[in-house]
C-alpha cells in the first residue's frame, strides 16, 4: 500500500473546546481520518507560555481536550494523538528553527500581536510566549505533513512554518531558491512545504456578536454545554434589530450562525429571504432554530463524552495519549535524524526508550 500523506494539527489545552474549534478545524479532522495519516497534537507546552503557575489546571485541561476529541469522533485506532511534552524532537527542532527566523520576523507575526492585545499581556509576557510560534513550526514540521487543518487565526503561524521549511531546505539540503513549493522534497529537502486547510467557517463570531469565539472572551458555546445552556447562550446573540417586520441584515452575527449550523440549504435560503425582507420573522424564532440545530449536532457528542466522564475515563484517556505519543515519536525522531544529518550533526542515531 502506498504511504498515505500526513496531516498534523493540534489544540492548546486552555479549557474545553467550543463551536469555533468544531467548524474551524474538528470537522475537517473527522473527514480526513480515513484518507490521511492524521496526527493530533496536545500543545500542553504552549499552555505554559501564559499559565506557567497553573500546572494542575493545564494537566486537567489536557485530559478534557482528549475527551472532547474522542467525543467528537476522533478515533485513536485510525489517528494518532500526540502529547507535545513527550516528543523531545519537537523541542530540539524548535531551537534549530529559532536560528532561521529573525527576531523581528517572529514579533511581526500578526497572530502573536493579536493575542498579546486580546489577552492584555502588555509587555510583561515571558520570553517563552513569542517562542511558542517558533515551537509551532517544529510541531508541524516534525511530522512533515502535507496539510495542517486550522481556523483562520492560525494561518499566520502556518505561513511562518512554510518560511522556515523553505529556508531549512535551501540552506542545509541545497534546494534551489527557484524550486516550487510542491517540489521541495523531490528536490532533496527534508521538509515538504505544508499547507493550511481552513475549515468551512474559518472564523466563528462569538455570542457577543463582535469578536471571534474564544474562551477568554467569554463568548463561547462549549461542546460540553448542556442543551439549556446552548439555548440560553444563543439567545444572547445581539443584533440590534427591533421588530419582526424590520428588514434584517443577513450578514449579522445571527445569520453567520444560521449558515454555520443549519445544514438544510433550502431552509437557510428561506430564512435569509424572509429576514432580509422583514417578513414577519423575529430574531427569537431564528435563534430557536439555531439552538435546535446546534443541539442536534452536539447530542451524539454529549453521549460519547459521558463514557469518559466516569471514574475510569481518565485512565482510558491516558492510555490513548501514551500509545499515540509512542507512535508519534517514531516519525518525529526520524525527522530529527534527517534534519540533523542535513546540518552535519549526524554523530550516530539515538533511540528513545520509554513506556
Ligand atoms: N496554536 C494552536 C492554537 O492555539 C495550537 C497548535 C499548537 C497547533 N501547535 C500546532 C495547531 C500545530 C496546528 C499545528 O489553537
Amino acid at each position: 500500500m502506498a504511504q498515505r500523506s500526513r496531516i498534523l494539527t493540534g489544540d492548546t489545552p486552555t479549557g474545553v473546546l467550543h463551536l469555533g474549534h468544531y467548524v474551524g478545524s474538528i470537522e475537517n479532522r473527522l473527514r480526513l481520518q480515513d484518507e490521511y495519516d492524521c496526527y493530533f497534537l496536545l500543545a500542553n507546552m504552549h499552555a505554559f507560555t501564559t499559565r506557567a503557575d497553573q500546572p494542575d489546571q493545564i494537566r486537567a485541561d489536557t485530559i478534557e481536550i482528549v475527551k472532547d476529541w474522542l467525543a467528537c469522533g476522533i478515533d485513536p485506532d485510525r489517528s494518532t494523538i500526540v502529547l507535545q511534552t513527550e516528543v523531545p524532537a519537537i523541542a530540539e527542532l524548535s531551537w534549530y528553527f529559532a536560528m532561521l527566523l529573525p527576531f523581528n520576523r517572529v514579533m511581526r507575526n500578526p497572530t502573536l500581536k493579536t493575542e498579546i492585545d486580546a489577552k492584555g499581556l502588555g509587555d510583561t509576557y515571558p520570553f517563552g510566549f513569542p517562542m511558542y510560534s517558533v515551537g509551532q513550526c517544529a510541531d508541524i514540521l516534525a511530522f512533515r505533513p502535507e496539510w495542517v487543518p486550522v481556523g483562520q487565526d492560525q494561518v499566520a503561524h502556518i505561513e511562518m512554518t512554510r518560511e522556515v521549511a523553505r529556508r531549512f531546505d535551501q540552506i542545509y539540503c541545497g534546494v534551489d531558491s527557484k524550486t516550487e513549493d510542491e517540489d521541495f522534497e523531490r528536490a532533496g529537502g527534508v521538509f515538504p512545504i505544508p499547507k493550511a486547510m481552513v475549515g468551512r467557517v474559518g472564523r466563528l463570531v462569538g455570542t457577543d456578536g463582535k469578536q471571534k469565539m474564544s474562551k477568554s472572551l467569554n463568548n463561547a458555546i462549549f461542546l460540553s454545554d448542556p442543551p439549556n445552556v446552548v439555548k440560553k447562550k444563543v439567545g444572547q446573540i445581539y443584533t440590534g434589530r427591533q421588530s419582526m417586520t424590520e428588514a434584517g441584515d443577513i450578514d449579522n452575527a445571527l445569520f453567520q450562525w444560521v449558515r454555520a449550523f443549519i445544514r438544510d440549504e433550502e431552509r437557510v435560503k428561506e430564512l435569509e429571504d424572509r429576514y432580509s425582507r422583514g417578513d414577519n420573522i423575529g430574531d427569537g424564532h431564528v435563534k430557536a432554530e439555531i439552538a435546535d440545530a446546534i443541539n442536534t449536532l452536539l447530542d451524539p457528542i454529549r453521549t460519547r463524552r459521558a463514557r469518559y466522564d466516569t471514574p475510569g475515563g481518565e485512565d482510558v484517556v491516558i492510555d490513548v495519549i501514551r500509545s499515540g505519543t509512542r507512535r508519534a515519536n517514531e516519525i518525529a525522531e526520524q525527522t530529527l535524524y534527517m534534519a540533523k544529518s542535513a546540518m552535519g550533526l549526524d554523530f550516530g542515531r539515538r533511540t528513545l526508550s520509554g513506556p
